[in-house]
């Protein structure tokens, strides 16, 4: 049912220093623009690797859901991993099907197509993110 592994997400207090961090130290030279989502209160880039991407997101105004995330962890950490699925509606009931913890409706996501994320407990700790595949 998952498809490729779309991008690894980690949390950073600055992504500013991030982004240094992945030119400097991994000579990384394809990183997206910082973008903003108010609405979800994240900033957010991505670096570009040959196979995928890592997804820098900083919080962004108040009662940002990574906030607590930073708490815990203030230097930063790997956060969620996300895999793509053909079709968000379904993978949502097929999820809850299985008696996992579905955390949000489908929204749109970074890469503008639908997401939902599954509850850690359900996976081995690991925030899981689904995201449906582009169609270009
Ligand atoms: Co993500």
């Amino acid at each position: 049912m998952i498809g490729p592994l779309n991008h690894v997400g980690v949390a950073v207090p600055s992504i500013e220093k991030a982004i240094e961090t992945y030119k400097n130290l991994y000579n990384a030279t394809d990183i997206t623009e910082i973008g903003e989502m108010t609405d979800q209160g994240v900033k957010f880039c991505f670096v570009n690797l040959p196979n995928s991407q890592i997804e820098l997101i900083e919080p962004l105004g108040d009662g940002s859901p990574i906030q607590s995330f930073l708490d815990k962890n203030p230097k930063g950490g790997q956060h969620h991993i996300c895999f793509e699925v053909k079709d968000i509606h379904k993978a949502k009931i097929e999820m809850e099907e299985k008696g996992a913890t579905v955390l949000n409706e489908p929204r749109i996501g970074a890469h503008g197509t639908p997401i939902i994320f599954i509850h850690p407990k359900d996976s081995d700790g690991v925030l899981i993110e689904l995201m449906e595949t582009p169609k270009h």
